[in-house]
């Protein structure tokens, strides 16, 4: 398989069937071209259209995009209301294609968090697309990996003190079905725009054995060619979680 192989020609077998992504470079993107960081986003907003519909049709099981972490509450308020403002143009526009696709919409974080411009609609197309089975979208709004954990051992903490789990009966699976991403299946790439080599505290838990992918294209210009670029790379990875093999 050459350096370039496109995921037309990867196996169905050979594809991931979780991807995770960390859309960066949005702001390096505008100053690269002279534009304001907004435009940036929009452009990124682009992006995240043109991946989603692509990931559908390749086949990937579930998709899941670092669209606005715990973190970035502390951004400069103009930026996160645009942000925010992306987000729902996003859940209104792109809802009757979502639908029509047969893509089921997730969120993960701290919904209560984000204003009801964002929340309702969300919300809207969270239920209505909750029957789909062609591919799960979870948008990563308002969240943290560390924040989630946290989340999911006050949940087996209360459960221990009421009495209704012994902590000996804490596992991997029960901490696996205490997360919010418990309907999906484990992160097996998680690809990285913009050349930063971090995980951003990005779902610390679930990409225990993610193959980390890494690429110096900023977020705007990652198309379907660079996802397929992505795939092509973890069908050539050996997988061994911990195994020796020969
Ligand atoms: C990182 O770029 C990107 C974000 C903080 C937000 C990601 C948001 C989008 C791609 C647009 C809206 C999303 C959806 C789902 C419609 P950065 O601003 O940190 O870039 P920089 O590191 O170059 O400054």
């Amino acid at each position: 398989m050459s350096a370039r192989t496109p995921a037309a020609q990867v196996l169905p077998s050979a594809l991931p069937a979780h991807v995770a992504i960390i859309m960066d470079g949005n702001g390096r993107w505008a100053s690269s071209q002279g534009l304001p960081r907004e435009q940036g986003h929009r452009r990124g907003a682009d992006a995240v259209r043109a991946v989603v519909r692509a990931a559908r049709e390749i086949g990937i099981r579930a998709l899941t995009l670092y669209a606005f972490s715990a973190q970035n509450w502390s951004r400069p308020g103009a930026e996160v209301g645009h942000l925010m403002d992306l987000l729902r143009t996003f859940l209104i526009d792109e809802r009757a294609e979502i639908l029509a696709r047969g893509i089921r919409l997730v969120s993960i974080g701290d919904e209560a968090r984000l204003p009801p411009l964002v929340r309702l609609p969300l919300r809207a197309l969270v239920r209505a697309s909750a029957r789909n089975r062609g591919m799960t979208l979870c948008l990563a709004l308002s969240y943290g990996g560390r924040e989630a954990i946290v989340a999911a051992a006050c949940k087996l903490a209360r459960a221990v003190s009421d009495g209704r789990l012994r902590p000996e009966d804490i596992t991997e699976t029960l901490i696996d079905g205490t997360l919010d991403t418990r309907a999906l299946p484990p992160v097996d790439l998680l690809i990285r725009t913009s050349g930063e080599q971090r995980l951003s505290n990005f779902l610390l838990w679930e990409g225990a054995y993610a193959e980390l992918y890494f690429t110096p294209v900023l977020w705007p210009d990652f198309d379907r060619c660079e996802l397929e670029n992505a795939l092509a790379a973890f069908a050539r990875r050996e997988r061994r979680y911990g195994r020796f093999v020969k």
